[in-house]
């Protein structure tokens, strides 16, 4: 059985879809793949009690309670390494993880760490996305699914979804039009990547 790791810091509602469509579509029986751990670097991150709710282990690294990048990333790859097994190796799947990861750790994962980032890259790779699109005056946003490298929000496109930008839209009211095709790629672009191994 392939084992599903998936990293949040924040509400989780990424990570709650991608339970929600493993469990509907049944993931189990059709890639023999499971969500098996979320880890989160906060501890009050809200998606923890969803994964808790629905059975799924939850974990927290606090990263403020280690002196380097390096040391984070060391313990988050020795819990990770718990699920990852020779003959099926862990998949990782970033969702609203709000840390960069040290080459190091991008190395270890190359192939099988993925992220969501909310625009349409190559545009507006880093933070405030949704604000940086409406300041360019951009007609359209979105969200990208790709595989991550040591180059932040670089990486193989696996997905995209497209949305317009309005005439009186925020950063909060783009970044909710965004989430929701965020729900729909996401699930999708992991379950093509289960079907292909
Ligand atoms: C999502 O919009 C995701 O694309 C973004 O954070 C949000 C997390 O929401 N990720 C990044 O900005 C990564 N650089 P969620 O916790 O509800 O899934």
């Amino acid at each position: 059985m392939k084992n599903i790791v998936i990293l949040i810091s924040g509400g989780g509602s990424n990570m709650a879809a991608i339970v929600k469509s493993a469990q509907r579509e049944g993931w189990r029986e059709k890639f023999n793949a499971r969500i098996t751990a979320v880890i989160s670097n906060k501890a009050d991150a809200k998606g923890l009690i969803f994964a808790h709710e629905r059975g799924i282990a939850t974990m927290v690294l606090d990263h403020k309670a280690f002196a380097s990048r390096d040391e984070f990333d060391g313990a988050l790859a020795g819990l990770i390494e718990r699920f990852d097994q020779p003959d099926e190796p862990v998949l990782v799947v970033l969702a609203g993880f709000m840390r960069i990861l040290t080459p190091a750790f991008v190395a270890r994962y190359t192939g099988r760490l993925v992220n969501i980032h909310p625009s349409l890259l190559p545009a507006f790779t880093g933070l405030h996305t949704h604000q940086r699109a409406i300041d360019a005056g951009c007609k359209f946003a979105g969200a990208t699914v790709h595989q991550v490298t040591a180059e932040l929000d670089h990486g193989e496109i696996l997905a995209q979804a497209v949305v317009p930008v309005l005439p009186d839209d925020t950063a909060d009211t783009l970044a909710a039009r965004v989430l929701t095709q965020e729900h729909i790629i996401y699930p999708r672009a992991i379950a093509d990547l289960l079907q292909k191994k």
